[in-house]
């Protein structure tokens, strides 16, 4: 969950509910499909500051954090 914290803490916030990046919470999340937000994930969105986190994650691991995500456990126990 560090990486989260850090690197992704640094845009959406320490709890997930933003920053310079929207909302990363179950709430914020909720009815969109997890393909879509792990290819977000993976290549970024062109145009706005969201990076790509591909050359750092594989797509099992973006398929993971966005389980994580929406099922709003970034801040349980780590
Ligand atoms: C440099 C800032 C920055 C960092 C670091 C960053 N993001 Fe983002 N992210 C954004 C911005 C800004 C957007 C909104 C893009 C837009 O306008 O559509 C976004 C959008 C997203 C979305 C799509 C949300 C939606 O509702 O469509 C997801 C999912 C996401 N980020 C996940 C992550 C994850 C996971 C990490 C860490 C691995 C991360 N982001 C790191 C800035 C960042």
């Amino acid at each position: 969950m560090n990486l989260l914290k850090q690197d992704c803490g640094s845009c959406h916030g320490l709890t997930m509910k933003g920053g310079l990046g929207p909302a990363l919470t179950p709430e914020a999340l909720h009815g969109k499909p997890a393909s879509m937000l792990r290819e977000v994930v993976l290549r970024g969105r062109p145009g706005t500051p969201m990076p790509p986190w591909a050359p750092f994650l594989s797509e099992a691991e973006a398929e993971w954090l966005i389980e994580v995500l929406l099922k709003g456990e970034t801040n349980a126990h780590r």
